[in-house]
């Protein structure tokens, strides 16, 4: 006899909805991870921090902390791809509802003719195993309504050169959304992508050389401005998005392009 599954939760879509619940950021400790834990303290939710730099998770559990709400912070240090730092990140973790990864750079870059064997699985290893692993780690752990949403970049729709082997890789992890979106939708599990435009985060100055002081305030200021709404979004902003996706129930299997017009 086939079992039939209870369909999925009616629960409040709005980020309130999330008051109580367990989110893990996977990369929480900067950038648009970090926004993003401190929104859902705000609302009242309970946050799981992971990166690879336990001074910079600290930090960030201070940051998070003084957002507000009641939810407890914890932080796990450990690297994305690491199947069983993982683990005990979601050992430690306790019941989960949501799963945010963040973390990734953009290994592998270089034209065609450079990228070797060792490259290409470098850009597939941190950014395609990356998800692979987190969604087997936190699929048996997340009840009927929960949510993995991974990340992705306007780069996959608008490539440029020399970013190949990632891109490549960066495109993958929107396809594995949806496969996973499918395949785990039995269990009433919902998984998606955010795919941003550009952000003003520790990775985003870092790639234009541009820190954080008001030279580097400067340069993001010029580089915005030739963006349709004249500036780059904030963390915040693209931490709104993320948060939009573990909240609303009835949302899965899609990538959602926050770009601020970007890419038309
Ligand atoms: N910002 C943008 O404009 C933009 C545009 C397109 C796409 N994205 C994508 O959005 C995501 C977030 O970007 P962001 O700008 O917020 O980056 P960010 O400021 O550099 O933050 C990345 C976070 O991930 C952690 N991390 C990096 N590699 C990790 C690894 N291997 N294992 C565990 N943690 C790791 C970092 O901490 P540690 O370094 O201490 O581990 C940090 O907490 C990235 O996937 C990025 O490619 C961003």
């Amino acid at each position: 006899m086939t079992t039939t599954e209870a369909p999925v939760p009616v629960r409040s879509p709005l980020p309130q909805g999330l008051a109580g619940q367990t989110a893990v950021i996977v990369g929480g400790s900067s950038g648009i991870g970090l926004a993003t834990g401190a929104l859902l303290a705000s609302v009242g939710a309970r946050v799981v921090l992971t990166g690879r730099d336990k001074a910079r998770l600290d930090a960030a559990a201070e940051h998070v902390r003084a957002a507000g709400g009641d939810g407890a912070v914890l932080v796990v240090a450990g690297d994305a791809a690491d199947e069983q730092a993982l683990a005990e990140t979601f050992e430690r973790a306790g019941a989960v509802d949501h799963v945010l990864l963040t973390a990734g750079g953009l290994g592998g870059t270089g034209p065609l003719t450079d990228i070797t064997r060792d490259t290409a699985l470098q850009a597939m290893d941190g950014r395609l195993w990356a998800a692979l692993a987190v969604a087997r780690a936190a699929a048996p752990r997340l009840g009927a309504g929960g949510s993995i949403t991974f990340s992705s970049g306007a780069f996959v729709s608008r490539p440029v050169a020399g970013m190949s082997a990632p891109l490549a890789a960066v495109g993958g992890v929107e396809t594995l959304a949806r496969a996973l979106a499918v395949e785990l939708a039995p269990r009433r599990l919902r998984v998606n992508a955010l795919r941003f435009g550009q952000f003003d985060t520790p990775l985003s100055r870092g790639a234009m050389g541009a820190g954080p002081g008001e030279a580097g305030d400067a340069a993001v200021a010029q580089a915005g401005a030739r963006n349709p709404l004249g500036r780059w979004g904030t963390p915040e902003e693209a931490a709104a998005a993320a948060l939009f996706l573990m909240a609303n129930p009835y949302m899965t299997g899609e990538i959602l392009t926050i770009d601020g017009g970007l890419t038309l």
